[in-house]
């Protein structure tokens, strides 16, 4: 098994290419199904997660194939996915066990085929995850659905109609499988309380490069109105907000200064504002945006929301900045109901963290001291590399394969910038 074994201590100084999108990119993948023409996605980042929905697009009959990228860099490939031939509308249980976001392929299936079947994703480690919203949003559009044996059937044999959408509460994936199968409904479809993730944009803007007629993506309502076809295009998926947002904070809790290269300032929204309260420096620049420490690591108050609030996705990263900072911070997580299972893990390297329902509340320490630790899940390993990095000592962190499903290169990148960090097999 792999793992990460990080000396503490170094200060981090440099550059550091920010990915594109894992986010971004899962449904982005997805939105080929919709035309018989090929899309070419540039800037992918090199994940696992992405080579596990190359394989549930492959076994739904797409060809995909890497069209180029910049050789030896760390980030940024071009796939070309060519989806003229649906042969297969079965998104299997062993393909979807491995990646809950394969449901993505849903929408744009049965608005193409007229016919989707995609095994149930089951629970996660970050807690029970239903799908609900996405099986209400497509019966709106006139899709017929089942429950069997585990699958879940979604068919529309005489294709998808317009409707409109209220989501109850705001789901990143269900707005996307939403715009995707409206895409090519017939009529107009209106989305309303839509996700406005920055990725809800990205797809948005590829779906209109494709000829899709979309408007209000970005916003809480998402009017869509449905086109016969669409056509093949080009597009460069966005840079990873959250990759960034971690970086950022290895900035600060190293006492550095990085550049993080290709991040956009204006998608990385309120971690930024929490960042600057507890003592970062932040600056656009022409090539992406700077990162510095004050000196100084202060205390902050964090609530998981939708976009534009703070994102869950961040929650664990800034957890592992607060339990070094000088005094107490609370970080409420109100998205998921299990996603504090970094918890146990911080306090093995001598953080000092106490969790009442669904707050925690985090004493800055001292230092922090190094240990064996275990991942749990993408965005937790990401706070325990934060944490090893500061820590005195030897930290090493087991359970790489989280952590691969949303970093490109970690090590790499972290290593450029001063960092003392190894990945070893044993
Ligand atoms: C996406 C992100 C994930 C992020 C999450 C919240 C991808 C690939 N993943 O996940 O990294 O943590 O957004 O920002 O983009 N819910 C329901 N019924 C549904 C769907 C969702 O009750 O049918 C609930 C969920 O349990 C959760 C909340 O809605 O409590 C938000 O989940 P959602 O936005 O759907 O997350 P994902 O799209 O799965």
């Amino acid at each position: 098994m792999e793992k990460l074994v990080i000396t503490g201590g170094n200060r981090l100084e440099g550059d550091i290419d920010i990915s594109g999108a894992k986010n971004a990119a899962l449904p982005l993948m997805c939105a080929p199904l919709l035309t018989e023409e090929p899309v070419t996605l540039t800037n992918l980042p090199r994940l696992a997660d992405i080579s596990t929905l190359t394989d549930l697009l492959n076994h739904l009959g797409a060809t995909v194939t890497i069209a180029g990228g910049n050789g030896g860099a760390l980030t940024g490939r071009s796939m070309t996915f060519d989806a003229s031939n649906i042969a297969d509308t079965v998104a299997p249980y062993d393909i979807v066990r491995k990646m809950r976001a394969s449901i993505i392929v849903l929408g744009p299936l049965v608005a193409r085929a007229g016919e989707a079947i995609v095994s149930l994703p089951g629970g996660c480690a970050i807690g029970n995850r239903p799908i609900d919203l996405h099986l209400k949003a497509l019966e709106a559009l006139g899709a017929d659905i089942e429950l069997e044996d585990g699958y879940v059937r979604a068919s529309a044999p005489n294709g998808l109609t317009g409707g409109t959408v209220r989501f109850p509460l705001v789901s990143v994936g269900a707005t996307e499988n939403t715009l995707m199968a409206a895409a090519l409904a017939k009529g107009t479809s209106v989305i309303e309380n839509a996700a406005r993730e920055p990725e809800i944009t990205d797809l948005a803007n590829c779906l209109i490069a494709m000829g899709a007629k979309i408007e209000g993506a970005g916003t809480e309502t998402i009017t869509v109105e449905g086109v016969d076809k669409l056509h093949g295009c080009t597009y460069a998926v966005m840079p990873d907000r959250i990759e960034a947002g971690s970086y950022a904070i290895a900035a600060l809790m190293t006492r550095g200064n990085l550049l993080l290269k290709n991040a956009r300032l204006g998608d990385m929204g309120a971690p930024m504002d929490v960042l600057a309260e507890a003592g970062g420096i932040i600056t656009e620049e022409a090539g992406g945006v700077r990162v510095k420490s004050n000196g100084h690591i202060g205390g902050f108050n964090i609530v998981t929301q939708p976009f534009p609030a703070f994102p869950t996705d961040m929650q664990a990263q800034f957890m592992a900045l607060a339990s070094i900072a000088d005094g107490a911070s609370v970080i409420t997580e109100a998205i998921f109901e299990n996603r504090f299972m970094h918890v146990p893990e911080l306090c093995r390297l001598g953080a000092d963290i106490t969790v009442t329902g669904a707050s925690a509340t985090i004493r800055g320490v001292k230092s922090l001291r190094g240990a064996q630790v275990m991942a749990t899940d993408l965005r937790a390993s990401m706070s325990l590399v934060l944490a090893g990095l500061v820590a005195d000592g030897e930290t090493t962190v087991n359970r790489l394969y989280h952590l691969d499903r949303g970093y490109e290169r970690l090590e790499d990148k972290l290593r450029t910038v001063g960092a003392q960090i190894e990945r070893v097999n044993g």
